[in-house]
């Protein structure tokens, strides 16, 4: 392995994987056209063999590099793993598997995973997630699900994570979403959910997760938001409603975000929304007026009615100059 290493090292070769060192360990990056090495030096602690097409990895493929930290496998085909695959490399700390094949992911895959920090599971074509998938990670940070096929979520998804911040499920094929979906211990900053076919936003939803400070719920189907859906969401800086179908909102909805309590850090978004602007949206309105420096695409935000007002921007109906 050491020969390898040296040879690899001093003469660059495009048919070869790069391998580098530092104190930590050897990283190896493996692209086309480089043929893949069979064997890693057994300090490897970054490993990245992408664009390759892969459609099945040995299930010994980990074997013998045990302080692999990072794994990154985007963009190849691979349409399963076999529930082993992790066991060998229990210090994983990031798994990218974007852009791949995957319909499933075998119960007892994270078994030893307590170290997995962030899982990118980006655009495969996962269709549900079992119930148990997730047994073993204890650490994770970061989820990354989106641009999958996921019509609906397992219940008790989240319900172990303490350390989950970040969570992605944008672009996916989500008409609901269970209520107890937020709870537990996790604390979210950003939570992606875009791209879905929601068509409600209930009442008590977003509730316990007072630390979230971005929420996409950009291109769904939401017509209802109930009126204390934001409630309790006082750190929120970003919020994208756009593209949806919100014609009204009720009352109060909007007066736990932004001012006059506090600024928005980045601002919001409900542009590309058939809004009709009578006296239903008064609570929007003035919430508007106060917040309008934070609006994103004002020009884009317009009634949709009554008749007298259609086409009319949004902040111009609240009374804007
Ligand atoms: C070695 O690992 C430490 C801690 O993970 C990291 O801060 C440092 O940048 C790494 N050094 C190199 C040369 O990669
Ligand atoms: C992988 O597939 C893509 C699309 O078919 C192709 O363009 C690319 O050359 C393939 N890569 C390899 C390494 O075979
Ligand atoms: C993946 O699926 C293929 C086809 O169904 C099967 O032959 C193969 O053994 C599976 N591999 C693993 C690792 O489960
Ligand atoms: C959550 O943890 C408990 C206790 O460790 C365990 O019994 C349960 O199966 C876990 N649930 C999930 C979905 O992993
Ligand atoms: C809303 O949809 C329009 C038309 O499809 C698109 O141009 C616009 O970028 C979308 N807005 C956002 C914020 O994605
Ligand atoms: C605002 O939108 C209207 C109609 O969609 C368009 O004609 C106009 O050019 C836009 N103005 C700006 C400043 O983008």
């Amino acid at each position: 392995m050491f020969l390898l290493l040296l040879f690899v090292a001093s003469c660059p070769n495009p048919d070869a994987c790069l391998v580098t060192q530092s104190g930590n360990g050897s990283s190896v990056s493996c692209h086309p056209p480089a043929r893949l090495l069979r064997h890693f030096p057994a300090d490897t602690v970054h490993l990245a063999v992408e664009f390759f097409n892969l459609t099945q990895l040995p299930a010994n493929a980990l074997q013998g590099i045990s302080q692999l930290q990072e794994l990154h496998l985007s963009s190849n085909r691979l349409e399963n793993l076999s529930a082993e695959f992790l066991l060998p490399v229990p210090q994983l700390k990031v798994l990218d598997l974007t852009r791949n094949a995957l319909t499933q992911l075998p119960p007892g895959l994270f078994q030893a995973s307590a170290a997995l920090h962030t899982l990118v599971l980006k655009e495969n074509r996962l269709e549900a997630l079992a119930t148990a998938w997730s047994c073993g990670l204890k650490a994770l940070g970061h989820l990354d699900l989106s641009g999958n096929r996921l019509r609906t979520l397992p219940p008790g998804l989240l319900a172990n994570f303490t350390d989950l911040r970040v969570l992605d499920l944008g672009n996916n094929q989500l008409e609901t979403l269970p209520p107890d979906f937020l709870k537990g211990p996790l604390q979210l900053e950003r939570l992606h959910l875009e791209g879905n076919r929601l068509q409600a936003l209930g009442e008590g939803l977003l509730a316990p997760q007072p630390a979230l400070r971005s929420l996409f719920l950009g291109h769904n189907q939401l017509s209802a938001v109930a009126a204390g859906a934001f409630r309790g969401l006082r750190q929120l800086d970003m919020l994208d409603l756009s593209n949806n179908s919100l014609s009204s909102t009720p009352g109060g909805l909007w007066t736990p975000l932004g001012r006059p309590a506090r600024d928005m850090e980045d601002g919001f978004d409900i542009s590309g929304n058939p809004w009709i602007c009578d006296q239903k949206l008064d609570g929007l309105y003035a919430w508007l007026l106060a917040n309008k420096d934070k609006m994103f695409f004002r020009n884009d935000t317009r009634c949709a009615g009554p008749e007298a007002l259609k086409g009319q921007t949004l902040l111009a109906a609240a009374g804007s100059p």
